[in-house]
């Protein structure tokens, strides 16, 4: 495989997946359908005084969005993407290197922000409490009963696949024990030791976690969508 196609692909995946998103938080106009978009979860009032071009998401998104923007591995993939800052790590990247590696001064200017990237999961677990609430109530329809429906089991694959990859995260591996030297020495050692290191075994898989999950949220508001359209059904397994 050529070393441009990783590059380009990333490019081009990041540019689809951001003029989406930006989109959808623009054309949201608070009709209640029988799903939410994940991207209108959890759903907020505005005050009248807010002006129209002021969405409601747009109150919210800021930190699933700005999670992923700060993101250890999304940032080593828009680098090389948008920067070409190395494009790959090939033994000739360095002819294609657009500035000579000694002048290379770390994220510096805007990039400082980056180093928010902690508190911006400390943001994604509120989102993901909502996220799993209103996952549940896809299960169980305002009038009662339980209902297990294609659009519920999206919703539910969703939510999952953002867990996981908020889960798999750097930062979560320095919250659940990466800050500790010594776990014997702590009350609890054992078990924050087997949660640390269950971290890291996800942490290996971050790239695929955080491929998959842009992917689902795509897909689920697409699919959901199309329900509120009537273009597809809503196929019903139980209820
Ligand atoms: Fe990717 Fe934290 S490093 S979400």
């Amino acid at each position: 495989m050529p070393w441009w196609v990783e590059p380009m692909t990333v490019a081009a995946v990041l540019v689809i997946f951001g003029v989406y998103s930006f989109t959808v938080i623009l054309l949201y106009d608070g009709e209640y359908q029988e799903y939410l978009s994940p991207f209108y979860s959890p759903q907020v009032g505005l005050p009248e005084w807010v002006p129209g071009f002021i969405t409601a998401p747009m109150f919210v998104l800021w930190i699933p969005l700005g999670f992923r923007a700060t993101c250890y591995y999304y940032r080593k993939a828009y680098y090389r993407a948008f920067f070409w800052d190395p494009p790959a790590c090939l033994a000739g990247a360095q002819k294609r290197e657009p500035r000579r590696a000694e002048n290379y001064r770390g994220e510096r200017a805007l990039f400082v922000l980056n180093n928010v990237h902690r508190y911006f999961l400390y943001g994604s677990w509120v989102i993901l409490a909502f996220l799993w609430y209103d996952t549940a109530l896809t299960f169980f329809p305002p009038d009662g009963g339980f209902q297990v429906k294609v659009g519920s089991l999206l919703w539910l694959a969703n939510v999952v696949l953002l867990s996981m990859y908020s889960f798999s995260c750097h930062s979560m591996r320095h919250v659940v024990g990466g800050n500790k030297d010594c776990y014997t020495c702590i009350r609890g050692g054992n078990a924050r030791r087997r949660l640390y290191n269950a971290v890291s075994r996800q942490n290996a898989h971050h790239p695929t976690w955080a491929w998959l999950s842009l992917f689902s949220v795509l897909f689920t508001d697409i699919y959901l969508r199309l329900i509120a359209a009537g273009v597809i059904p809503d196929l019903t397994i139980i209820g």
